[in-house]
């Protein structure tokens, strides 16, 4: 028999073996947004927004489509002014010193923007040159970062050849080449296959073990942000809703449990027995044997279901429960699924691949 407790839904993709690092709530704050404001005309895109990321925090700015996370990252990272409020970035306001801003941040927007006809190394390049990075430094960083992203026997490839999770890669590797200390990565996974989405995930842990980075990352990936985060913030229609560790947001919710369970031949009146069981609120029979069973109580279920199992002499094939998911915390505070959400406006698709990888 498997068991997988508090296994999460992640969409197809394995867990990174990388472990979070540890977050400092006494740290000094690398990032301070306080009362940020955003209007299009009469349109309010950022509604008021405050919070505050500790150095070298991951910190994650999670919402759907439309919620404000990009017009969040262009207001901090100097690309668009704000309509009031303030944003601090390592002590500097990003509208009175935003050169001095600029210099200790890295950004990755949402849309692909590598040169398409230069080779891997020489779009890293460029934007050393671009950051004036000293000359003797430049070699020493590319070689640094092609080999945390994983794309050293690639640097001579021209960029158009690279699949979407390898562009993804490099323009992570190219956001970095100037050693920023403030990293933000506007929805780097979106439109990713699992495999490629977990491979940014490792990259992302590999980079931060060797850098001593501050990492804001917006995603709609609630199994990236849970995975990845130190805190999450829920951001809706402009508004944050809630922002706290994936653990106390998770138990915030007052949800239950879901055990997913396949017996070998299980009897007729087996749907019955197990809705008996201690705490149990709803059993759902999948077919081939497997129940769906909802328990305000899972470790209390697991147990009686278990024992019952074994006194009855039906063998347990698998069992996982699952806890609480972010899923359950964004319908606690935005009242709808964020599945529901994007699919709505799924506005993000990645271009197509122009030629074969070499
Ligand atoms: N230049 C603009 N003029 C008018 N409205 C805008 C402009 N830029 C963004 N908006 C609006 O502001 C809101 C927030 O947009 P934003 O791009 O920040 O959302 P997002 O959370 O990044 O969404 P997505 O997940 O689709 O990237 C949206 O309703 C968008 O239409
Ligand atoms: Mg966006």
């Amino acid at each position: 028999m498997t068991v997988d407790a508090n296994s999460k839904s992640n969409g197809g993709a394995t867990a990174p073996e990388f472990e979070k690092p540890a977050y400092d709530p006494t740290a000094p704050s690398a990032i301070e947004v306080s009362h940020i404001v955003k209007k299009y005309g009469d349109f309010t895109a950022v509604d008021d927004v405050s919070f505050a990321v500790k150095d070298g925090e991951i910190f994650g700015l999670l919402g759907p489509n439309g919620a404000g996370k990009s017009t969040l990252i262009r207001m901090m990272t100097t690309l668009i002014p704000i309509t009031s409020g303030t944003a601090m970035i390592a002590g500097h306001n990003v509208a009175n010193e935003p050169n001095a801003a600029r210099r200790m941040i890295g950004v990755i927007p949402q849309a692909l923007t590598s040169d398409l006809d230069l080779t891997v190394e020489e779009n890293l390049h460029i934007y050393a040159k671009l950051y004036d990075v000293p000359l003797k430094q430049r070699q020493r960083s590319i070689d640094e970062l092609l080999e945390l992203v994983d794309l050293t026997k690639w640097r001579d490839a021209q960029t158009k050849t690279l699949s979407g999770g390898m562009r993804r890669r490099l323009e992570i590797a190219r956001g970095l080449v100037h050693h920023p200390k403030i990293f933000f990565l506007d929805e780097p996974t979106t439109g990713l296959d699992p495999v490629s989405r977990v491979a940014v995930w490792e990259m992302l842990g590999n980079i931060k073990s060797h850098r001593q980075l501050t990492i804001l990352i917006t995603t709609h990936y609630m199994d990236e942000a849970d995975r990845l985060c130190d805190r999450i913030a829920i951001v809706d229609h402009g508004k944050l809703v809630a922002l706290d560790t994936p653990a106390a947001l998770k138990a915030s919710v007052p949800g239950s449990n879901v055990i997913e369970v396949q017996f070998e031949n299980p009897p007729e009146d087996w749907e019955g027995k197990l809705h008996a069981l201690d705490d149990v609120t709803s059993v759902q029979p999948e077919g081939g044997g497997m129940f769906r069973v909802l328990t305000s109580n899972g470790s209390r279920t697991t147990t009686g279901l278990v024992e019952m199992a074994v006194q009855s002499g039906i063998p347990v094939k698998s069992l996982s429960v699952q806890n609480t998911t972010l899923d359950d915390v964004f319908v606690h505070y935005t009242g709808r699924q964020l599945r529901d959400e994007l699919q709505k406006a799924y506005a993000f698709t990645m271009p197509q691949r122009p030629g074969l990888q070499p």
